[in-house]
């Protein structure tokens, strides 16, 4: 199915030869219930006399499907009179048809219920024809996203901020990939800034070029601990009175980050090794959840040139001031009260963060002229980008309309057993380990499995980001390993479960799949099987709401719904042991299940596991 004429084609099959009504906003060729909105809209517009515009988006989802498939709320139309005769005037004035049942009124809204038949005669050969592109639309034919995310620190530890900007950057990847979005993936590493004097002097004392080369991360990261508790028994002493002998870790370690931004070529060979060490071994992490950067960028990426070039623009147009020698931007004076003061350049001329992130916007959207930019980061760097995307309006930067900022809530007690989280990997590895012994548990199972290990590490990764995304991105929630590797509740792992069932429902229905594909789908008439098939229906609405709230649990919160459907059907719906023709109609029903499952799954980031 894709082209216009292509659902024609179907639908005559279907015995509807009346052409299907054309609306702007409908996208019949990728959203199978796009076809029953445009045929209700047209019929209503005829009906109530308002402009069709008007009537197609008033047809509204419902809460629960007892409610219709479709609603539409009178008072959207703006039409003059008491909006529950209207809205019972309407339903009864509905033509006889073959899309739907005739509509009823309750209160103010009319309710439409599709014709359960004909919803399976075009859902499930549009879902079993689609396979992995069932529920993508082209929203983003010809557009260009730069999503930059997990933008790790060199030389600081990875925290819980870094797991979840990974967890939901790469979840936006995958959406906006899938509905055509061309997506370039940024890592913009905290790879420049004082910290990285401090390292430097505490690795020219104690540092080992062996266990750089083993471990750069761990390495650095040790150095970075020593370095922060000298440099903190210092500022102890000093504030007790005494006097230091010699320069302070702190003094050494600015003098040294003065080197780097004079661009003076030890030091920044050394500090490039740093760099280069840790992406290769970062990106071997980022391999493990399937995620592969476009680009490393970074803060030491951004050109000098452009800072200057962006600090001419911001003091011509006054925005950036001078402070007793440093450069500031005073934001209660451009009318944002909220955002208090930001320094944009120190005494001694060096930069900021922020400054960097100034320079980094205006040359991603000079290199890429992106049609939308996402900054996937904490909200505890909400007051940061505010004054980010602040200052860029104020200098007349265009492209800041493109920008937004996707945040997130905090995670608590994200620890390893160990107590430090140097990198990814330790978590990853901590929560195979628990989620290998709670497979265990059950042998039966167990033995099915042929490689216990891998599949613990897969389901693993399932368990850490489902519980990351079945909330709001702006809640906080607990790490609490116990609870995410549970097959029950709302878990990846129950996911994984869902998913291997319908591949052993599959596995042991032994239908070939030209007779899945070719079954009498009039056959599908439980109401289980009709709640689930009306549920199956509703996934490209999702994904298309999805790129709305860019809120991975409007998608998590869908597959629940949908396994928990699944679920209930399996003892009313049987495959196996039913007459042939009705055995055949099932699985396609139960194929489409499993297509749908895997696709959110996989959105989300996850492997969808067959045993
Ligand atoms: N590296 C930063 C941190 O760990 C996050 C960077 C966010 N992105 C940005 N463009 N400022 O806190």
């Amino acid at each position: 199915i894709g082209s216009l004429d292509d659902v024609q084609a179907m639908l005559s099959e279907l015995g509807i030869s009346e052409p299907l009504p054309a609306f702007e906003a409908a996208s019949v060729t990728t959203n199978p219930i796009d076809i029953f909105r445009s045929y209700i809209a047209e019929e209503m517009t005829k009906i109530t006399g308002v402009s069709r515009d008007l009537v197609y988006p008033a047809l509204e989802w419902t809460q629960t499907p007892d409610k219709g498939d479709l609603i539409m709320a009178v008072p959207r139309l703006r039409v003059k009179g008491d909006a529950k005769a209207l809205a019972a005037d309407w339903a009864a004035k509905f033509p006889e048809n073959k899309y739907i049942l005739p509509p009823s009124s309750a209160g103010t809204f009319v309710q439409f219920f599709f014709n359960p038949t004909l919803l399976a005669q075009i859902t499930i050969p549009s879902i079993l024809s689609k396979g992995l592109k069932y529920g993508a639309n082209h929203s983003g034919a010809g557009k260009k996203a730069l999503i930059e995310f997990s933008s790790v620190n060199i030389a600081k530890p990875f925290h819980a901020g870094h797991l979840r900007s990974t967890i939901i950057g790469a979840f936006l990847s995958n959406l906006y990939e899938y509905c055509d979005w061309e997506v370039i993936k940024m890592n913009y590493l905290g790879d420049w800034g004082k910290q990285f004097g401090l390292l430097a002097v505490q690795y020219e004392d104690t540092g080992s070029e062996e266990k750089l080369n083993e471990d750069p991360i761990q390495h650095l990261f040790e150095l970075y601990v020593e370095a922060n508790s000298k440099a903190k028994a210092e500022e102890e002493r000093i504030k007790a009175g005494e006097t230091l002998e010699g320069e302070s870790m702190n003094d050494k370690a600015r003098a040294y980050f003065k080197k780097m931004e004079d661009g003076e070529e030890q030091a920044l060979t050394l500090w490039k090794r740093f760099r280069d060490l840790s992406i290769v071994k970062c990106e071997k992490v980022y391999a493990r959840l399937n995620i592969k950067f476009d680009i490393y960028s970074g803060e030491s990426q951004v050109g000098g040139d452009t800072m200057a070039k962006a600090s001419q623009i911001m003091e011509d147009k006054g925005i950036s001031e001078n402070s007793e020698g440093a450069k500031i931007v005073d934001f209660v004076k451009h009318g944002h009260k909220k955002l208090g003061k930001a320094i944009i350049q120190k005494k001694d001329g060096t930069t900021l963060y922020l400054t960097r992130d100034i320079g980094a916007a205006m040359e991603r959207y000079e290199k890429y002229k992106f049609d939308k930019m996402i900054y996937v980061v904490s909200s505890q760097q909400d007051l940061h980008l505010q004054q980010l995307f602040t200052i860029l309006k104020l200098m007349g930067m265009d492209f800041v309309e493109k920008c937004i900022h996707i945040n997130f809530g905090l995670v608590a007690g994200m620890k390893t057993r160990s107590g430090e989280v140097v990198f990814l990997d330790s978590i990853l590895d901590e929560v195979a380990e628990a989620m290998h012994a709670v497979m265990k548990k059950n042998e039966d199972k167990y033995k099915q499995v042929e490689n216990p290990e891998e599949v613990a590490d897969t389901v693993g990764k399932s368990a850490i980001m489902i519980q990351d995304m079945s909330g709001k991105r702006i809640n906080n929630y607990p790490f609490d390993i116990t609870r995410m590797t549970s097959f029950e509740g709302d878990t990846g792992p129950y996911l994984q479960y869902a998913h291997a069932r319908l591949c052993s429902i599959l596995r042991k229905a032994n239908i070939p799949m030209p007779l899945i594909h070719t079954a009498d789908l009039t056959l599908i008439t439980e109401p289980q099987a009709v709640l689930l098939l009306r549920t199956l229906a509703q996934f490209p609405d999702v994904i298309t709401n999805t790129l709305k709230t860019n809120e991975p649990t409007t998608i998590v919160n869908y597959l629940f719904k949908m396994t928990q459907l699944l679920s209930s059907s399996y003892e009313v719906v049987k495959v196996v042991g039913s007459e042939e023709n009705v055995a055949r109609a099932r699985m396609a029903l139960f194929e489409s299940a499993r297509t749908v499952l895997s696709n959110g799954m996989r959105l989300l980031g996850l492997t969808p596991v067959e045993r």
